[in-house]
């Protein structure tokens, strides 16, 4: 075969290669139909408008434009990258039901870096289930029911009790208080108001700030260096309380296995050190942070509605009458059950304060629904508190109305406060109980008024600038127990 021969037949492949080239990946990748939205600045694309503090019982001026320009789905850059946000609550369930197949959690890198690489918010596939099924035991339901309720009980009562007629005080901070010793004392065994339990907490407000700070930069000074820092902090201390275990251990002590989450890890588990102290780091943060801005909200809300508040005082004055006729002193999960009005007041406070405002996903696989295209490897933010403040979903959605909660109005498709699928909150049950035993022994033994017009704000955590400020009155005759 000649040169000229050879040149001509290895040019005609090279022209086929990129003609086939062009028609398959023309054919594979059709032109996407993204929803509509726009992607902002380079690299930081609509982030800063997308963080800013916004008053908590509404979406916030950057999401309510954009739905009215864009619609309920809208493509946007945020966190540094390209992303799909999510309004619509049917988008939402199916996001949330898909975990793991078209869809799977994706937090910013900022949050791996506070929480650790084995928390369970950033954790994925088979050792997100596995980390799961072990907070999950320790959350059980059954142990709820068993032991939980007496303790949250104990807990509550050692806050309220410390409460002076005609003081004033921060209800954010009681609140953090009461979920913070609570956790604190589940998961170590630390008991409250020790000083050891005090520096922790300390530490927590820290960690806090620097999880949800905008640039996750280790600089001198940043919120997120600080958050390391308290990181550091709290793991040696949490480290120490494993090796005090470990000693014992050598000393011939049997660990009582369920004495605490530590133990139960410990003695049941092939965990490493470094998963132990990641899961006990971040059940005890997940686990305080969000129940006490919810309790926090339901002091905000009651003064507002007086109705609801004689309401809730004559469920609860039956309940403890019908106590005192059997001598029973301590609240039971019976108890719990029949607080009927209690949880559409729970209901309505997670609906309107919206303690989780979105979650973050990444799409797995190119999704379509209802025609727009999602594509593979892009964030998703499902936004669950847009279905909780929606009209067309919720009548009258700004007002506190417990009331919506009656009948077979108790379940609604629409309401996902602790999210949903295979993440759904560990802790959902456990949290219900905590407030619902704080409104318990509030309503029974005070009035309060808040002060200072305090209202939550999201940042994009919710939080009271002012701690929520609130004057107390002993309400009752019935004693708490010192
Ligand atoms: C009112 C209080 C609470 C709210 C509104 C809330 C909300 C949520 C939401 C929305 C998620 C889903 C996150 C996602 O899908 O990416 C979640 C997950 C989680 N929550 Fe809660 N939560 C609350 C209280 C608690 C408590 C008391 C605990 C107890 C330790 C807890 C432990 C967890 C854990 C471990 C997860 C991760 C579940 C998983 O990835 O499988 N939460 N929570």
């Amino acid at each position: 075969m000649s040169d000229s021969h050879l040149t001509f037949c290895f040019l005609s492949s090279i022209l086929a290669l990129i003609v086939i080239t062009f028609i398959f990946t023309k054919r594979k990748k059709p032109s996407l139909n993204l929803p509509p939205g726009q992607m902002g600045w380079p690299l930081l694309g609509e982030t800063i408008g997308y963080l800013k503090t916004y008053q908590a019982l509404t979406l916030g001026e950057f999401m309510e434009k954009h739905i009215a320009r864009y619609g309920t789905i809208y493509k946007s850059n945020l966190f540094g990258e390209p992303a799909i946000v999510s309004t619509d609550a049917g988008l939402n369930r199916f996001i949330m039901q898909n975990e793991g197949k078209l869809f799977e959690a994706s937090y910013p890198k900022s949050l791996g870096g506070v929480l650790g690489k084995w928390s369970m918010l950033v954790l994925v596939g088979d050792m997100h289930r596995d980390m799961r099924n072990i907070s999950l035991n320790f959350l059980s339901y059954a142990k709820i029911r068993t032991h939980l309720v007496k303790d949250v009980d104990k807990h509550v009562l050692h806050v309220l009790s410390s409460w002076k007629h005609n003081s004033t005080l921060s209800a954010q901070g009681e609140a953090r208080r009461f979920t913070f010793n609570f956790m604190a004392k589940h998961i170590m065994s630390l008991d409250p108001g020790k000083l050891e339990t005090e520096q922790l907490k300390t530490e927590y407000v820290s960690f806090m700030k620097g999880i949800v700070s905008l640039a996750p930069v280790n600089l001198p000074g940043t919120a997120y260096r600080k958050a390391l820092k308290s990181r550091s902090t709290i793991l040696k201390f949490i480290e120490a309380k494993m090796e005090e275990r470990a000693k014992r251990v050598q000393n011939g002590d049997a660990l009582e296995e369920d004495h605490d989450l530590l133990n139960w890890v410990l003695t049941h588990t092939n965990l490493s050190n470094e998963q132990i102290l990641d899961l006990v780091l971040s059940l005890l943060f997940g686990g305080h942070e969000t129940s006490s801005i919810a309790i926090a909200l339901v002091i905000y809300f009651l003064p507002s509605c007086p109705r609801a508040m004689q309401q809730l005082r004559e469920e609860h004055v039956e309940i403890v009458t019908s106590k005192k006729k059997t001598g029973e002193v301590e609240l039971t999960w019976d108890d719990y059950k029949k607080m009927e009005f209690t949880h559409c007041v729970l209901n309505e406070t997670l609906r309107l304060g919206n303690v989780v405002r979105y979650i973050h996903r990444k799409a797995l696989k190119d999704v379509r629904y209802k025609g727009y295209d999602i594509p593979c490897g892009w964030k998703v933010l499902p936004v669950i508190s847009a279905a909780h403040l929606d009209p067309e979903l919720f009548d009258q959605p700004n007002q506190f109305n417990p009331w919506r909660w009656q009948g077979n109005n108790s379940k609604s498709d629409n309401f996902m406060p602790f999210g949903g699928g295979s993440r759904l909150c560990a802790g959902s049950e456990l949290a219900k109980v905590e407030m619902a035993v704080f409104i318990h022994h509030l309503i029974l033994n005070y009035n309060w008024e808040v002060l200072d017009g305090d209202e939550p704000f999201v940042y994009p955590y919710v939080d009271f600038p002012k701690g929520l400020p609130i004057k107390v009155q002993s309400y009752s005759s019935i004693k708490l127990p010192n």
